[in-house]
């Protein structure tokens, strides 16, 4: 189900030609480092995303642990699941909410005032709806990358071409096939699950001229430890980006980190524009900036996760009793994060009577690892239960506005991340 990852994607540190090196590390300070150290341990976890029905088979549980890089601070995971059990059910499908669509309304603006119009490749293209709406507002043509052949099949029948496969030279030289050198290159949430950077790099090379604006979205490492997001460390996410691991990985490419900006998106995002080295301007400044402002090392990690098993057990505990004193609790939102919380906390349909959420793909499977039903987002102000607990808290203000009657019936929220709060 899973193999073990044992250097680093980024800078390769931990492969045997790589030298020896004297830095800080948990072990102490100016202790000979070659290998990736341990930073924090969820045990074992089922895959995030792996909902399905309640007498299907699930791909099972694998261990969730991170390991930091001493040498450029990309920290990963300690295993690499096998992407056929990782994506089997998967179901994410990129949110129709209010939030995303502003934050695409903000990301075309950028991509265009960096690139003007042209020709666009998505790479993790899910349903192609950013790419509809890019064609919509004069980018084009536009085509996507994506292994989901369901998701795959939406995006064909809402008229975005795509190539059903995963990111490669395969996929690569297909995209080229059909349109020659894209203008813009854009791969949203796509690097922190790809295992072999260098091979993503070269076939981001191959798809490159030097016109050619490269748009990397990540979720944010320093976002995740200051604001305690450790339910966004799931199998599929291999990597945690900071922007020191992506200058380590471009060092011997023909790209170069061009400019750098932060977007609320996902509780804490970062777009890195790549451009050629040939390419004329000179980097942003923004690049030096965050490469001297990022503290994401051993310290901060050991903080993060001595945080975050104390709000787990904040969570289980309020849970707990307010069922004790019996008060009726759902889950609002079956994201990838649900999971992580409820395996972390031990939560069954004793606690979770169910999970509502307006995703077609998750509705009446159940939640991995455990046996909490996921219905429909109506079952809400249809079933009127005392509390909500909000594990799209991404998306919080937009829910507690859409989501008016439960309150209006006395219904409580409670929001996990940043800290366990009840409103
Ligand atoms: P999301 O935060 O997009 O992703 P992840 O799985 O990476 O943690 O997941 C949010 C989930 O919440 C998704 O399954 C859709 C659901 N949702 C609702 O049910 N109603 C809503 O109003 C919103 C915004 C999301």
């Amino acid at each position: 189900m899973y193999k073990n990852h044992t250097h680093c994607r980024a800078c390769g540190l931990g492969k045997p030609s790589i030298p020896t090196l004297k830095v800080s590390t948990a072990a102490g300070p100016d202790v000979a480092a070659q290998q990736l150290v341990p930073v924090m341990d969820l045990g074992l976890q089922p895959l995030a995303n792996d909902f399905a029905d309640m007498l299907d088979e699930h791909a099972g549980f694998a261990p969730l642990k991170v390991m930091l890089c001493p040498r450029c601070n990309l920290s990963q995971l300690s295993i690499v699941v096998n992407p056929k059990d990782l994506y089997r059910h998967y179901s994410y499908v990129t949110s129709k909410s209010e939030t995303m669509n502003l934050h695409f309304h903000n990301l075309m603006g950028d991509i265009m005032d960096e690139s003007g119009f042209g020709s666009v490749v998505e790479i993790g293209s899910n349903d192609g709806t950013l790419l509809r709406k890019m064609r919509m507002d004069g980018f084009g043509p536009v085509m996507g990358i994506d292994p989901a052949e369901n998701l795959c099949a939406i995006s064909t029948a809402n008229g975005v071409d795509n190539i059903c496969s995963m990111f490669g030279f395969d996929s690569a030289q297909k995209a080229l096939d059909h349109m020659g050198q894209p203008h813009i290159i854009i791969a949203r949430h796509v690097f922190c699950h790809i295992d072999d950077w260098r091979n993503a790099i070269k076939c981001m090379e191959m798809l490159a001229d030097k016109e050619t604006a490269i748009f990397i979205e990540v979720p944010y490492v320093m976002d995740m430890l200051k604001d305690g997001s450790f339910d966004t460390i799931y199998h599929e996410h291999l990597s945690y980006l900071n922007v020191r691991s992506m200058e380590y990985a471009l060092k011997e490419s023909k790209l170069h980190l061009h400019a750098i900006k932060r977007y609320p998106i996902h509780g804490g995002a970062i777009v890195m524009t790549l451009r050629r080295n040939d390419w004329a301007d000179s980097p942003d400044e923004s690049v030096a900036w965050f490469l001297s402002e990022e503290r994401s090392g051993v310290e901060e990690w050991r903080k993060f996760s001595q945080e975050s098993e104390v709000r787990i057990m904040q969570l289980g505990g309020l849970v707990r009793n307010l069922v004790s004193e019996g008060k009726t609790i759902v889950g609002y939102g079956a994201s990838a994060k649900s999971t992580v919380w409820i395996n972390a906390c031990g939560f069954t349909r004793k606690e979770i009577k169910y999970i509502c959420d307006n995703t077609p793909q998750k509705q009446y499977k159940v939640s991995p690892g455990t046996n909490i039903p996921i219905c429909d987002d109506g079952a809400l102000t249809r079933d009127l239960p005392t509390h909500a607990l909000c594990w799209a808290w991404n998306f919080r203000d937009e829910i507690i506005e859409k989501e008016q009657i439960f309150r209006k019936h006395g219904g409580k929220w409670i929001f996990p991340t940043p800290n366990v709060e009840v409103i």
